[in-house]
């Protein structure tokens, strides 16, 4: 497996619109002996409070969300292309019912800031959660939104102050 190398969060590389929306990213939150991912597609990054951050929104009964809620940090793992599959399986299987990292055989890697990112990620960007918030319907000013929330399931945002950003060499 190629190493990584460490890069300014200024210089990753990529369109996060296309990164995000179109390539995927698993979001996994969690340490080495105890952690989950989930497959996400929605999601942003840029800057706040001075601070470059990653934007992404979980529902609260992804398996996932727990984590999300008892960690400090998470990751997010960007896979080239031939990955695809690896992904939908992520995005469709709950962690509750099997060990999707270990179905995919995705070598788990322990982060600088204690959470987890795979081996065969092309890109991974580790982050501190500094702030969530829950989607307020009462805010949702253009109602075509409503129809993503048949079940009321309002996605919980997280934001995550980049603390480290590799690529594959
Ligand atoms: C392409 C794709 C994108 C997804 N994006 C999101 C997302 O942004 N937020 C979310 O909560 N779920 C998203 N999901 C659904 C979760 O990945 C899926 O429900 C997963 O099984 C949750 O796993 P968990 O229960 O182990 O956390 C997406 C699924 C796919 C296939």
């Amino acid at each position: 497996m190629k190493a990584f190398r460490e890069i300014k969060p200024v210089d990753i590389p990529g369109n996060p619109v296309h990164r995000i929306g179109q390539e995927w990213m698993l979001v996994t939150a969690g340490t080495p002996e105890h952690f989950n991912t989930m497959t996400a597609s929605w999601g942003a990054m840029g800057e706040l409070w001075f601070n470059p951050v990653c934007f992404c929104f979980v529902r609260p009964q992804r398996y996932t969300y727990e984590f999300m809620q008892r960690n400090e940090a998470f990751t997010l793992s960007f896979f080239d292309e031939r990955y695809r599959p690896q992904l939908n399986f992520c995005g469709s299987r709950s962690g509750r019912e099997t060990d999707k990292a270990m179905e995919c055989g995705f070598t788990p890697c322990k982060a600088a800031n204690g959470s987890v990112y795979f081996d065969e990620a092309s890109l991974v960007i580790e982050c501190r959660t500094i702030y969530f918030h829950d989607i307020d319907p009462a805010n949702i000013l253009d109602p075509s939104i409503l129809k993503h929330y048949p079940q009321r399931d309002f996605h919980r945002m997280f934001v995550g102050e980049i603390t480290r950003a590799m690529e594959k060499v």
